[in-house]
């Protein structure tokens, strides 16, 4: 059997399991709900892997809430890399001209991703613009991002899982694990 036809058998260590998220989902979701106190708020994801994040965190928000959802791919980079020049394919489909905007991202990494959605978004004349992300790998970082939410710090180790992939698989793992570095060298 190949390895990729058993997701669980490609995946070493469990980073954070399915309880861990959901409690500092409800955790941010409640820091969240305080620090906007009953102010409207535009939350933004950043497709396909902050689906799941998404869509949990918003149900842990107490506010009057509205999404939105873009989505972009970077231009050359690898599986594992990104190569920081990003193409919108999804746009906003709606104008976030003098709200309050709460960029969701499933993971910081490079940094430059975000650097150019946040660029992005400013240009687009937010009333505030602040970031809530899952997961951070600061070892890593380029570019200095001011993170408003942060779910955990993880270390320098490629992870799939809750929305997180590799060549588009393992999103639906309900955990956050490490991918075994067998899967992408064998894959060339
Ligand atoms: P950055 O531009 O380097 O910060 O990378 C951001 C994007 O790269 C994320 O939104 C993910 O799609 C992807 N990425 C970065 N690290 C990982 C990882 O460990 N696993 C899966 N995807 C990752
Ligand atoms: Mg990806």
């Amino acid at each position: 059997m190949s390895r990729t036809a058993d997701l669980h058998a490609d995946v070493g260590e469990v980073l954070l399991t399915e309880d861990d998220i959901r409690a500092k989902t409800a955790e941010l979701g409640r820091r969240i709900t305080a620090d906007y106190a009953g102010r409207p708020l535009t939350l933004v994801s950043v497709l396909k892997g902050s689906l799941p994040f998404m869509a949990d965190l918003m149900r842990q928000i107490d506010l009057p809430l509205r999404i939105d959802l873009m989505e972009v791919s970077s231009y050359g980079g690898t599986a594992t890399e990104t190569s920081g020049l990003v193409r919108i394919i999804k746009d906003l489909s709606a104008s976030i001209s003098g709200e309050d905007v709460l960029l969701v991202e499933d993971i910081i990494d490079t940094g430059l991703t975000l650097n150019y959605l946040v660029r992005y978004l400013r240009g687009k004349n937010p009333a505030s613009l602040r970031i809530c992300t899952l997961l951070d790998k600061p070892a890593r970082r380029l570019v200095d991002i001011p993170v408003d939410y942060r779910g955990f710090e993880i270390p320098d180790q490629f992870v799939v899982g809750y929305g997180l992939d590799y060549s588009e698989r393992y999103r639906n793992l309900r955990f956050v694990g490490v991918l075994r570095p067998e899967v992408y060298s064998e894959a060339g």
